[in-house]
């Protein structure tokens, strides 16, 4: 049950949107088109955005990124953080393509060694596999104990499917938060979220994070939120 306090801020918000829309009429300028600015998250203009936030949710938990780790896709991140303390690196993927180590599908009990893994990275991968719970299971008994899992989802995003995946889901703080509890010890779980009404435009529109200032892609409002971040350590 919120409370008073909680439902006023609210309410607050919700009156100063209301004024704000009354008094200040649009000005669109460029943003009044029916075709975004550039396709692909901008990521032929430059970073896309949402990569900034996961790069940095992974720099503030560098020190996880140690001995075995599994990562997605490629082991990008695993050596751009792992800094000497990475002793195997495993690559999961759907495709045997070049570089993967293990291929096939996350969803399966069956696909991951138990107890395997000190680290896994799940950087953007769980809204192309229907079954975000069976996901986190696997990744769950793939871990040893004390064992962490870094995991990044949109919140706000263009739904473009990476040929040939489907693309999902959308989380929230809130239902990341939950679906990590749901197998870790709730007080092992941490959930950060990151984004602004400016960068969840630009995302949208392909706005490279080069366009943007500093001070413009690290300002946070919690009503915004293009990317969120968990990070669950195995019990033991
Ligand atoms: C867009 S990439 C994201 C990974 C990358 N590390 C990143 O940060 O962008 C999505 C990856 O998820 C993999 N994938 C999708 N569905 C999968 C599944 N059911 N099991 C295993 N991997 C899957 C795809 O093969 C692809 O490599």
């Amino acid at each position: 049950m919120p409370s008073i306090l909680a439902r006023g801020a609210t309410l607050l918000r919700w009156l100063r949107g209301r004024v704000g829309r009354a008094l200040t009429p649009a000005r669109w300028h460029e943003l009044r088109r029916l075709e975004p600015h550039a396709r692909y998250y901008g990521s032929h203009r430059g970073t896309p955005v949402d990569r900034v936030y996961i790069t940095s949710f992974l720099d503030q938990w560098q020190n996880d990124v140690r001995g075995t780790v599994l990562e997605v896709a490629s082991d990008a991140y695993t050596r751009r953080f792992g800094d000497g303390r990475v002793e195997r690196c495993e690559v999961v993927s759907l495709a045997p393509d070049p570089g993967v180590t293990i291929a096939g599908d996350l969803t399966s009990p069956t696909l991951l060694e138990p107890a395997a893994f000190d680290c896994i990275i799940l950087t953007q991968t769980l809204q192309f596999i229907y079954d975000t719970r069976a996901v986190l299971a696997t990744c769950h008994a793939a871990l040893k104990p004390g064992g962490v899992l870094l995991v990044t989802v949109p919140c706000i995003s263009q739904s473009e499917a990476v040929d040939p995946l489907d693309n999902f889901w959308r989380y929230t703080s809130l239902s990341l938060h939950r679906l990590l509890t749901e197998r870790f010890p709730a007080e092992r779980v941490t959930v950060q979220s990151y984004g602004n009404v400016l960068t969840a435009v630009s995302l949208l529109h392909g706005i490279a994070a080069e366009e943007l200032t500093p001070e413009e892609l690290a300002h946070f409002d919690r009503d915004y939120e293009v990317i969120v971040a968990g990070r669950a350590v195995k019990e033991g």
